[in-house]
């Protein structure tokens, strides 16, 4: 049991004793769990961590300091463009990352360990289903996709392969995501190749600087943010546990991108192709106020800047091609070699930025009655993971189609919300569908016409399950010819019985 005295001499040097205000009142077993949360505090840290709050949230209500003036956009030689390619690149890419793929040298990170408060479920967001046919979580569509490409880099290069996946949660995520992972058997990968860890706490702050009680026992703690990676590839031993494996590259993406590209040999050939140590897929803005962070470079040096950070001229400029000059789009999700982030993870960790959220987080007040404020009284500090980007000496990026990778579930309604995220999903598979030569009947009999781009949201319910298709791949040879009535899921029985349907 941690010793209570020691640990109100590190809470008194840091000016934090006001936590222990209730302990008098606290039960024998409350005090037990209190003073267990109290000794994982790194109280040598906790002055520095609390004033860097409390100077950090003022200076954030201060008008941003434009970055425009030391910005250029990443140089053409470190950018390739899915667009812009022809098939001949796109397939050379995509072989050179099967490859690595069969040699089992790439693996997958997963980024789950937010509490997902816009969304607003209790669960973890990778449990949500948003209402595909199949009925699938975020979590289920991911573990088949890796699945797949498995299977297919085996079958390019003949030999069997694994992408392990390692999966970050937090104190919110680890138990319930370990839960729902046993109970659906690992939706059949093996449990030994999905290696969940757990990412830091740090207490929320009061804007005196104060850390905020959210019970008489109980500290408000929230995760360090999804920077908070690299501390937890250290606690985690994580990086070792690549070096065994023989994982050299790793992919890592948010849990909400319902369009995410598992280990995407696309990406991972180009980024091995050009000799990259950190690499970034972009999305071209959608218009030139679109808020979301730009990858460029800031005196020479490549970044996310913010789009609070750039003026509106800036935004607004144009490059010769008449395009956005500033247009790539950072959609968190990235690929690192192991030994960039053994770097990263022994030097530079402790140089990430803070970056600053103020939320509403709710407290027991002085007399120990509970408050559920109406404005943000708290300061949230975040590590974030593109912040590593600086200290690359290879950075590349990536610029892929929106429509075909990015689709992320954010909010429980409107824009990035579980309706767009499945309209998204559904859309890229009517697309696949009728580009594989299948005939698409509405419930009334009607066919859609071939070629015709997807009708507007409602959609009608075509599934590919990714167990039959990666990306698209292999659905000619299916569907040519065929008649598929709605709904419809293309899963592995389907596909079986339109192969002896022959
Ligand atoms: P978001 O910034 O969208 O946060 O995270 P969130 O927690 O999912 O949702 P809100 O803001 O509370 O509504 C982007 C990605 O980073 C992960 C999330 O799980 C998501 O995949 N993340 C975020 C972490 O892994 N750890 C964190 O501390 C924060």
């Amino acid at each position: 049991m941690p010793c209570l005295e020691e640990i109100r001499r590190g809470l008194e040097a840091a000016g934090q004793t006001h936590v222990l205000r209730f302990w008098s009142e606290l039960a024998e077993g409350e005090r037990e769990t209190f003073l267990q949360d109290l000794a994982l505090l790194d109280l040598k840290a906790l002055r520095k961590h609390c004033e860097a709050a409390r100077t950090a949230a003022a200076a954030a209500s201060d008008p941003h300091q434009d970055r425009d003036q030391d910005m250029e956009p990443i140089p053409p030689q470190s950018i390739g463009s899915v667009r812009k390619s022809d098939s001949s690149a796109l397939s050379e890419w995509e072989d050179k990352g099967l490859l690595q793929i069969s040699q089992s040298r790439v693996g997958a990170l997963l980024l789950a360990g937010g509490q997902g408060s816009r969304l607003g479920v209790s669960y973890p967001k990778g449990m949500y289903d948003v209402g595909l046919p199949s009925g699938k979580t975020l979590y289920q569509i991911q573990a088949e996709r890796i699945r797949k490409i498995q299977e297919l880099s085996e079958r390019r290069h003949g030999a069997k392969c694994t992408v392990p996946w390692y999966i970050m949660t937090s104190e919110f995520t680890l138990t319930p995501t370990k839960k729902f992972f046993d109970e659906n058997d690992y939706f059949g990968l093996d449990p030994a190749n999905v290696v969940l860890f757990e990412q830091r706490m740090i207490p929320a702050v009061s804007l005196e600087g104060k850390i905020i009680l959210q019970d008489r026992g109980k500290l408000a703690m929230a995760p360090d943010g999804n920077g908070g990676l690299y501390q937890a590839l250290m606690d985690n031993h994580v990086l070792e546990d690549m070096e065994k494996r023989g994982v050299e590259y790793l992919h890592v993406y948010c849990v909400d991108n319902i369009l995410i590209k598992m280990a995407d040999p696309v990406f991972v050939g180009f980024c091995v192709s050009k000799g990259a140590d950190c690499g970034a897929k972009v999305v071209r803005k959608a218009h030139a106020s679109e808020p979301v962070g730009v990858v460029c470079r800031v005196r020479g040096v490549s970044q996310v800047v913010e789009y609070s950070e750039i003026s509106e001229e800036t935004t607004e400029l144009k490059g010769p091609d008449g395009e956005l000059l500033y247009s790539a789009g950072n959609i968190c999700n990235h690929f690192f070699t192991r030994t960039f982030l053994q770097d990263v993870a022994e030097n530079y960790k402790d140089q990430l930025q803070q970056h600053v959220a103020m939320k509403k987080v709710p407290f027991v007040d002085s007399s120990g009655h509970h408050v559920k404020p109406s404005k943000p009284n708290g300061i949230k500090m975040e590590k974030f993971v593109f912040d590593v980007f600086p200290f690359s000496r290879n950075f590349v990026a990536f610029e892929v189609e929106r429509e075909d990778e990015f689709s992320p579930l954010k909010n429980a309604e409107g824009a990035d919300s579980p309706t767009t995220a499945r309209n998204s999903l559904l859309a890229q598979h009517h697309r696949w569908l009728l580009a594989a030569g299948a005939t698409l009947t509405h419930g009334d009999g009607n066919s859609v016409p071939a070629g015709d781009s997807p009708p507007p949201p409602p959609l009608p319910q075509w599934e590919v399950s990714p167990l039959v298709s990666y990306f698209g791949e292999g659905l000619e040879d299916l569907l040519q010819g065929k008649t598929l009535p709605t709904p419809f899921v293309l899963d592995p029985v389907r596909a079986n019985e339109l192969i002896g349907g022959r």
